[in-house]
């Protein structure tokens, strides 16, 4: 498959190793062009493009967004629309500024996304695993216990698809609901980061434990 990904920081290129190393071709942007990618693009290989973040939106069949959130009105919509978007992005305000829908709880960092990429399917998902586990604690399909991604979306397909690339990636996708539902894994909930096994995860905040 063709995944795009826009952003190239921690967690976009952790998933351009996983994904490429899985046979996948990826496309990864950053804000300041491809020429500025050259090394990454060395690094990974031949699966791996550098390009614009309009080239990643329209190629790829899934798009990964994972830039800060208080750029997230950059994203290319009209690119995005029909696609499924993997959202990666958590609000932090010393960083994204502040919100105030956000700050008062009115809705969730991946609905304002969805909001905005109107035509396409979001589903929130790698935003509660560091970057560097997440590169590093994908197990095989066989093993006796894997970590846990939580996943939450309105789209029932893109959810599936999102959760297949998961498991693909070596770690077991615990569907966690809706978007509105997808506060129980954003920062400040207590599983955010807390690299638990798949189980575990699902016992907490899996929508078949509500
Ligand atoms: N770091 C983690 O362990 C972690 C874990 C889970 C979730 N997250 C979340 O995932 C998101 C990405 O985190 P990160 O740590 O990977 O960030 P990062 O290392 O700061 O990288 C951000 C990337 O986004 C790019 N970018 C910014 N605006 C863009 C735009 N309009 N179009 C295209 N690319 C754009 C930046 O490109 P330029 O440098 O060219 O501007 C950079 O490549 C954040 O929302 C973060 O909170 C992070």
């Amino acid at each position: 498959m063709l995944i795009g990904i826009i952003g190239a920081g921690h967690i976009g290129s952790a998933l351009a190793y996983l994904f490429s190393k899985g046979g996948h071709q990826v496309e990864i942007a950053n804000s300041r062009g491809p020429e500025t990618l050259s090394d990454l693009e060395k690094e990974y290989g031949d699966n791996v493009r550098a390009v614009t973040a309009e080239q990643a939106a329209g190629d790829g069949e899934v798009v990964v967004v994972t830039i800060p959130l208080g750029r997230y009105e950059e994203l290319p919509a009209a690119e995005l629309a029909g696609k499924t978007v993997i959202d990666t992005c958590n609000y932090y305000p010393s960083r994204d500024g502040h919100i105030a829908a956000l700050d008062n709880g009115e809705t969730t960092s991946s609905e304002l996304i969805q909001r905005h990429l109107s035509g396409a399917h979001v589903v929130k998902a790698f935003n509660a695993m560091r970057y560097d586990h997440l590169r590093e604690y994908g197990r095989e399909g066989g093993a006796a216990q894997r970590y846990g991604i939580p996943v939450a979306g309105d789209d029932p397909a893109a959810k599936r698809q999102a959760m297949d690339l998961i498991e693909q990636v070596g770690f077991e996708p615990v569907d966690a609901g809706t978007l509105a539902q997808s506060r129980t894994f954003e920062p400040g909930a207590d599983v955010y980061t807390a690299d638990l096994w798949a189980d575990d995860l699902r016992a907490r905040i899996g929508i078949e434990a509500a």
